[in-house]
């Protein structure tokens, strides 16, 4: 089938690529010419482990084509993907301008039917706004639809998740959308839910903060175990082993980040509270995650007294592992943080430090770049953990409290046991945990 990507991010270019290896005939379309000849060489400007093979491999095969011309790329496709940005305002809801514009693109470009399908996560009602756009815009009379085919894949495996998730959810207003999609999805051997329009946009709003729920609830227990001496590790062990809670999304430590859970939190909540529904309990667990920093503040404190001038040393600065995406990263917040308490950094990701150099570029006061996780920590007196890396979960313990000034480990994602490396000399600081 012929298909066309407009928005060339995170979920546009997995889409794309994805897409093309299941049969299908891909054109990416996207308005930065930079990007687009990027992804013409088969070179993604995002980190994802095994995207640049797969682009490559469909760029040769001449199933994956990108361009920045609207006129190829809405000719092009018969199924049309929305995947522009759908940051957050100000006040918290969704701007939907970006979603607005490839509407705009579609109306103007439309050369016969169409089937245009939203995959960016949209508050419920979107559809109807670009269904709306569509037919202000058209210029001459021409049939199309509008669906929801909402995207689930994490970072650092989107990959999988695209060609092997849990569902497939399609909202359509019609047979023949409904068969499009089908037959569009039929070599992935996943459940299919078929729903209405205005249902498929909530299952993926209320999936995402649903998840944020979760890691915002062991945070709210992780406090608790602090505060009496119990260990959030097994309590989240414990809960998860009930199949009704499941075990995925219990990790406690300094909350969560990236792109989509931020967003679609506070987003979810300002839909709720325009249709005057009481939605508090997303408010709270924003809150939540907003003052896990405090939480590790207070760690990194209790154990350095001060930090003006204090050395500190921080591993990982991607909201996740596997990722070099630093958007609502905790790392950003910490860094402030420290910076604003005098104290001076010394920074180390695997793949993230040239996203964070953006923010801070290599000569900024008080921050230094460090080669590798070792030299990071070289006469510190505190090393924070941001990230669970594996790297840094396999690091040569020894080797670390050899190289710092005093062995003390803050640690906001519970990589170690903490009697292990108490054991080795380190004060060890994790987040719930006795
Ligand atoms: C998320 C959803 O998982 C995905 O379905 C959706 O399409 C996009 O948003 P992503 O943002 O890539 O994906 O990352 P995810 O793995 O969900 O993690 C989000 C954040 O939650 C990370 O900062 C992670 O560190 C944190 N997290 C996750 C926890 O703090 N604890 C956990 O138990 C799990």
């Amino acid at each position: 089938m012929k298909v066309t990507i407009i928005g060339l991010g995170y979920v546009g270019i997995t889409t794309a690529a994805g897409l093309a290896e299941i049969g299908h005939n891909v054109i990416g379309y996207d308005i930065d010419s930079n990007k687009v000849e990027s992804l013409k060489k088969g070179i993604s400007p995002i980190y994802e482990p095994g995207l640049d093979e797969l682009l490559k491999k469909n760029l040769k095969k001449k199933k994956l084509g990108f361009t920045t011309s609207p006129e190829e790329a809405i000719h092009h496709g018969e199924i049309i993907f929305i995947c522009t940005g759908t940051p957050s305002r100000e006040d918290g809801s969704a701007d939907l301008t970006q979603v607005e514009g490839a509407a705009k693109t579609v109306a103007r470009h439309i050369n016969g039917y169409k089937l245009i399908v939203e995959k960016s996560t949209v508050p419920v009602k979107t559809a109807q706004w670009i269904e709306r756009t569509m037919k202000l815009y058209l210029k001459k009379k021409v049939d199309f639809e509008v669906a929801s085919n909402p995207e689930f894949l994490k970072e650092g495996d989107a990959i999988r998740d695209f060609l092997k998730p849990d569902r497939i959810v399609i909202g359509v207003g019609s047979k023949r959308a409904e068969r499009l999609l089908k037959e569009l999805y039929k070599p992935i051997r996943s459940p299919i839910v078929v729903t209405d329009i205005n249902t498929a946009e909530i299952i993926k709003h209320a999936s995402n903060a649903f998840l944020a729920t979760k890691i915002s609830f062991i945070n709210m227990i992780s406090d608790l175990c602090e505060a009496t001496g119990a260990d959030v590790e097994l309590v989240a062990k414990a809960m998860g082993m009930d199949k009704r809670i499941g075990k995925e999304f219990l990790r406690a430590g300094i909350g969560y980040g990236g792109s989509c859970f931020p967003k679609d939190v506070k987003a979810l909540y300002h839909v709720g509270t325009q249709y005057g529904l009481n939605f508090e309990l997303l408010k709270n667990v924003h809150e939540i995650n907003e003052a896990r920093i405090d939480v590790l503040m207070k760690h990194l404190k209790n154990a350095l007294w001060n930090l003006k001038d204090k050395n500190i040393a921080i591993w990982g600065l991607s909201f996740k592992p596997n990722t070099d995406d630093i958007r609502e990263a905790p790392s950003l917040k910490v860094i402030k943080r420290i910076l604003n308490e005098g104290g001076k950094l010394t920074l180390f990701d695997p793949v993230a430090m040239e996203n964070m150099k953006k923010v801070y570029p290599e000569k900024y006061p008080e921050i230094t770049y460090a080669k590798d996780m070792y030299e990071a920590v070289k006469d510190k007196e505190a090393l924070v953990i941001l990230t669970e890396w594996d790297i840094f979960k396999e690091a040569c313990l020894s080797k670390v409290k050899e190289l710092m000034l005093t062995p003390i480990i803050v640690d906001g994602r519970n990589i170690y046991k903490p009697k292990k490396v108490r054991k080795m000399g380190f004060e060890y600081y994790p987040m719930g945990r006795p």
